[in-house]
């Protein structure tokens, strides 16, 4: 029932959001894209799991804390939570704004409504923290009035960030769930790979790209790691292959993550030639915990 009302709501702002989130998605890929190695450390390319979602417990925890420290009032420790918390916000925006800048459709509205929430909280915290240090000793009563107000929208921000990702799937593995079986040998639809060209296939009921190059046939999932794109569209640079819908890079030989957003590697096969002509392919298996 409070889901219910609270989706609803949601589903309202589309209105304003749709256009902002349009927006800034415009200026925050202009501002990053020359920056590829600040956008991926961003993304947590390097770390095999997004940023974003491991940085945004350390301000919701220093926040709480300062709350409960405003509850007993213990002041100098409450400003101190309060300060590490709007610091740690900051730092986690940053990882933000990179995940939000490779976003589309209906994540994307939705990452502006929740990124709007955190910039009005993030607003409140500081005037509160600015209150506080300047008058320690006196009256607090508006001070931790904006701390709670703000926490509040922090936490109804973190419900809409969770729809960005647990109910979209924004920045998680596209993958996850694709094998059930054992991987066996299968034969590819293609009887043609022309050189250094991005080619789509079939292996059973799994869509593939096939890549040749030189004497070597490799062959990738054909849907990206990150949010779906068609790798086959893609462009082959420096042994990797480029998705076309937001650049992220792949290995063609290793299948292995070389340019973010995504922070997964893409689910690869071994090529071999087939008895009577063509290719056949069989997914090679991921060590257990591991992406692909
Ligand atoms: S879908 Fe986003 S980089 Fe491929």
């Amino acid at each position: 029932m409070i889901g219910r009302l609270l989706v609803r709501l949601l589903a309202a702002q589309r209105g304003w959001a749709e256009p902002l989130g349009n927006f800034n998605v415009r200026w925050i890929g202009a501002l990053l894209r020359p920056m590829r190695p600040i956008k991926d450390l961003l993304h947590g390319r390097w770390l095999g799991h997004p940023l974003h979602a491991a940085s945004t417990d350390i301000p919701i925890g220093a926040l709480l804390l300062g709350l409960l420290f405003d509850l007993i009032d213990s002041r100098p420790a409450a400003d101190i939570a309060l300060g590490v918390g709007i610091l740690a916000m900051i730092a986690a925006a940053l990882s933000g704004i990179a995940d939000y800048g490779d976003t589309d459709d209906d994540a994307r509205t939705n990452a502006t409504v929740h990124a709007t929430l955190m910039v009005v909280a993030l607003v409140m915290l500081a005037v509160s923290l600015w209150l506080r240090l300047g008058a320690p000793a006196g009256d607090r009563t508006l001070a931790i009035t904006l701390s709670i107000a703000g926490f509040s929208i922090v936490a109804a921000g973190a419900w809409v960030g969770g729809e960005v990702v647990y109910t979209l799937g924004n920045m998680v593995n596209r993958h996850a769930w694709r094998f059930g079986s054992k991987p066996n040998w299968l034969k590819l639809d293609v009887t043609e790979i022309p050189e250094d060209q991005p080619t789509a296939a079939k292996a059973g009921t799994q869509s593939l790209v096939v890549v040749r190059q030189g004497g070597q046939v490799y062959a990738l999932h054909a849907q990206c790691a990150h949010a779906n794109g068609p790798l086959p569209s893609g462009r082959i640079v420096d042994g990797s292959i480029e998705c076309p819908r937001h650049f992220s890079r792949f290995d063609l030989a290793t299948g292995r993550r070389k340019q973010g957003p995504t922070t997964y590697d893409q689910p690869r096969y071994e090529v071999r030639e087939a008895e009577g002509g063509g290719w056949e392919v069989k997914r090679v298996e991921s060590p257990a915990g591991q992406n692909v």
